[in-house]
Formats: C-alpha cells, sequence, structure tokens
C-alpha cells in the first residue's frame, strides 16, 4: 500500500476481487458489466465534479475552506478541556453519528473510564436518543455544574434536541444560576431554526453548519470536528485524510477513481438483486463507523422518486455487523441465507496494541495450538475465514483495508464513503442529499404531543381516519 503524500499516511485499499466473476465465478460481476456503466458513471462524475462546493455538495469543499473556523475550533475546544471534565453533544442522526464514530475508531476504547490525566480531555458523551431512562442514567453520572454541552442541529429545531437542550438549561440554571449559558456551545445553520435565534439571544458560543453541508455529511465540519477536538483527536490529519481521498477521486474513469467503482459496483450488484448491504468491521473501533455508513447510506439513497419525478422506490439496505463478533451470529445467514447481500469487510492492518495468547492447556492440541500466537493474527485469520466462507458460497464481498486507524485513514474512509454515496446516487438519479420520508413521522409525533399549529392540527385529523385496530390481532 502506498503513502499518501498530502497525509504522510498509508493509503486505505479497496479490493473488490470477490465481488468480481473472475474471482466469484458466474454470482460475481464481469468487467463488461462494468464497461456497459461507463457513461453512467462518467456522467455521474461529472456531475458531482460540476457542482463541487455547490447546493448540497458543499460538504466536497469541507477539507480545503475552513481554515479559520479550525482555529476557532482549536482554541474553544482547548478552553473545554481546561474548564469542563465532562462534555456532552445532543444531537441526533447527521448531528450525533459522525461524533460517535470518529471517537470510537480514534479515541482509547475505554476513554471515559481513563483516569483524568490518562485521558487528556473531558468525559464524552452523545445523547443521541430521548428515552427517558438513559437521560435520568446521564444525571446520575455527570455532574452539570462541571459539563460543557454541544448542542448540535444545522435545522435548529429537532424535537429531540429541542427537548434535551430545554432539560439541560433547567439543569444548569438550577445548578450554576446566571453562568449557565458558559455551559452551552451550538452548532447550527447561520439562518435558520430556532437554536441560532437562542444562541444570539443568550449569547452561546457557537459554531455554524455551513451551507450545503448537509447533517449526514458534516462530519467534516464543527458537528464532526469540534466534539472531535476537545477529545484531542487531530482534526487537521482528518481532513487531510479527507482531502487525500478527494485528490485519489479525480477521475471519470472507473478503474482510476476507487469511490466511482465502488459506487457502479453496489449499483450493479441491487440491480442483481442483492437489496443488502452488510458492513462488518473487524475492529471495534470501527464499529460505530457502521452505524455512521448506514445512515448515509440508506437516508441519502432510499428515495421513492427520481430528479426528474418519476416515481421509484431505490436503495440498498445497509444493515452493520462486527467482525469477529457476528460471525457467531449473522455470518451463517450471510453464507447460506438469500442471495440479496454483498458483504463489505473492513480490515485493519496493523492494530495500535499487540495481544499475545501465552501457551497452556498442552492436553488440548485444539486449545494449544492458540499459545504463542497474537490476538492480531487470530482476528485477522478469522476475516480471511469468513471472507473464504463467503467465497466458497457464491456471496459478493469486498475488503476495505486501513492499513492503521488513525485520523487520517480515518479521514479518508469518511470522504470515500461520502464520495461513493454521491456517485450511487446520480446513478440512481435521485436526490441524495433530501430526507422527505423522514419528515412524515416528525410530523405525525407533533401531531400525536397536540401540539396546536396548523400543520399538526391537519395531521391530528388526518390520523384520526387511520383504519381502527381490531381486538383480535392483539395478544
Ligand atoms: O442527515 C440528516 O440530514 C439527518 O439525519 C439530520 O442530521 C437529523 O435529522 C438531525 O437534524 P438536525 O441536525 O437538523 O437536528
Amino acid at each position: 500500500m502506498e503513502d499518501c503524500k498530502m497525509c504522510m499516511v498509508p493509503q486505505i485499499q479497496l479490493d473488490v476481487n470477490h465481488m468480481m466473476s473472475a474471482t466469484l465465478g458466474e454470482r460475481g460481476i464481469s468487467e463488461q458489466e462494468v464497461a456497459a456503466l461507463r457513461d453512467a458513471a462518467e456522467k455521474a462524475y461529472e456531475n458531482v465534479r460540476a457542482h463541487r462546493g455547490q447546493g448540497w455538495l458543499g460538504w466536497t469543499e469541507l477539507p480545503y475552506n475552513q481554515e479559520a473556523v479550525i482555529a476557532d475550533i482549536e482554541k474553544t475546544a482547548a478552553e473545554v478541556r481546561k474548564q469542563f471534565d465532562t462534555f456532552v453533544v445532543l444531537g441526533i442522526g447527521g448531528s450525533a453519528l459522525g461524533p460517535i464514530a470518529v471517537q470510537q475508531a480514534l479515541n482509547h476504547l475505554h476513554y471515559n473510564e481513563l483516569p483524568a490525566e490518562k485521558r487528556g480531555g473531558p468525559r464524552f458523551y452523545v445523547e443521541d436518543n430521548i428515552d427517558p431512562e438513559r437521560m435520568a442514567a446521564l444525571f446520575d453520572v455527570i455532574d452539570v455544574k462541571t459539563t460543557c454541552f454541544n448542542v448540535i442541529t444545522k435545522s435548529g429545531g429537532t424535537a429531540e434536541t429541542m427537548s434535551q437542550y430545554l432539560i439541560f438549561t433547567d439543569a444548569l440554571k438550577k445548578a450554576v444560576g446566571d453562568d449557565w449559558a458558559k455551559h452551552i456551545i451550538t452548532t447550527t445553520g447561520a439562518d435558520r431554526g430556532n437554536l441560532i435565534k437562542l444562541t444570539r439571544e443568550n449569547g452561546f458560543k457557537h459554531f455554524i453548519v455551513p451551507d450545503g453541508v448537509g447533517g449526514r455529511y458534516s462530519e467534516m465540519c464543527p458537528v464532526g470536528l469540534f466534539p472531535a477536538a476537545v477529545c484531542g483527536i487531530d482534526i487537521r490529519a482528518m481532513l487531510k485524510g479527507a482531502a487525500c481521498m478527494d485528490k485519489r477521486c479525480q477521475s471519470g474513469d472507473v478503474w482510476q477513481n476507487p469511490a466511482l467503482m465502488e459506487a457502479v459496483l453496489q449499483y450493479i450488484a441491487t440491480e442483481r438483486g442483492m437489496n443488502v448491504q452488510a458492513v462488518m468491521p473487524y475492529a471495534d473501533s470501527l464499529k460505530y463507523m457502521a452505524d455512521w455508513f448506514c445512515q448515509l447510506w440508506a437516508e441519502s439513497l432510499g428515495k421513492n422518486v427520481t430528479r426528474d419525478g418519476k416515481p421509484c422506490n431505490v436503495g440498498q439496505t445497509p444493515t452493520k455487523a462486527l467482525g469477529v463478533t457476528d460471525q457467531h451470529s449473522q455470518l451463517q445467514l450471510y453464507t447460506e441465507g438469500p442471495y440479496d447481500k454483498v458483504i463489505t469487510l473492513i480490515k485493519v492492518g496493523a492494530f495500535r496494541s499487540t495481544v499475545e495468547i501465552p501457551h497452556g492447556c498442552e492436553e488440548f492440541h485444539d486449545v494449544a495450538f492458540l499459545g504463542g500466537k497474537t490476538l492480531n493474527q487470530l482476528i485477522e485469520a478469522e476475516r480471511q475465514g469468513t471472507e473464504y466462507a463467503l467465497l466458497k458460497a457464491g456471496r459478493m464481498s469486498q475488503t476495505i483495508t486501513l492499513p492503521c486507524v488513525n485520523a487520517g485513514t480515518i479521514g479518508q474512509l469518511m470522504y470515500f464513503f461520502e464520495l461513493t454515496t454521491a456517485y450511487e446516487g446520480e446513478l440512481l438519479n435521485i436526490d441524495a442529499f433530501n430526507q422527505p420520508g423522514v419528515e412524515e413521522s416528525k410530523v405525525a409525533s407533533y401531531a400525536v404531543l397536540g401540539n396546536e399549529a396548523e400543520k399538526y392540527r391537519a395531521k391530528q385529523e388526518e390520523m384520526a381516519k387511520r383504519p381502527a385496530l381490531s381486538d383480535k390481532y392483539i395478544f
């Protein structure tokens, strides 16, 4: 694997051998099928290239255009690290999954449990749900007097996040009185929603979610960068990694652009009935990267109308699994269940720890043979075992290798997935940047809660007309 000249870390690698008929046999994708999509792929590339930095493609420029904001993030993060012992992100969906994934990838796997001097930054929590038990549990482990809350919502009005805002501002006012606003840092859109108004009204320190950066594409802006910096992550290296991947994807030729090749292969696979993509990192550090990817892929591509207004129902369903844990849970289905999945294995070349397995149990050969090996060898052997089992069963799989997990490779990986998603949206001819399907449930839940505004009252009336439930079906 080559070193990237920009981020000075080895490049991540996409190996699609096991997607292709040359390796997988008749269930694989042939080069002719890829060639047949050459024009469509070029067009997808060209559309994304031509609109770089514009409209909802604002995120494509994030690796390059944030010098001033990065300086502000670093300065503010340093202050937070000095002043607070706990840092809580309030946000949901795209305003939470990136921070969670990056923290898990780049910090100690038991970060919060480390003693303060080893941690180097505040304890870190992301409240991305409104489960009352979880909220009560958080209050049991934090002291609001020494906690900084980063309220993240691009729209500035998401019910989950704003209800959390109300809960914590109330708690802060009771605990620290007039100083309450010093505990709040907001990250929100510049000119819409209530949070920016509250920010101005209360003088909160704040960061702006730039225009053209949707929630699930926002990890490389203050949404993701600020929490990462607070926890000591090298955000400049992350951005360099993203820029490095961007540079590798500057071609309309699928053989020269890994994200474009990936989009084309997933497009063909889905056309062939592989309606599911299971992302299976073989590393706990990447466990939540799979969650982040699932939202990106699902919310971007699950659409019922094409850009030119024709009805469609498209989108490959992403699911997550963890190697090796899910070998003992999901793999049976992946190898012998329906031929409807692509398995994306994520491999780590060099783990940050090495654990040797001691010798012992000499009387039991199958136990004893493990002695003298490392867990590093075992996890990779099991990944290769899974890859082989999938191959033998005629299942499409691919492997993304991170030579090591660091800020540079994580930046590459996230940008790779974002770009792949944008190309996939082009191939499907849908808008990969909206989420109208989410709106219905939002409006319906406000109606259920009895919001008096006209749109919710109308929804209440509509909901009252739904079919009555029959006791017959309730057990
Ligand atoms: O990707 C998206 O746009 C969504 O998942 C949003 O991030 C999510 O709904 C939260 O929205 P907001 O950041 O406006 O609170």
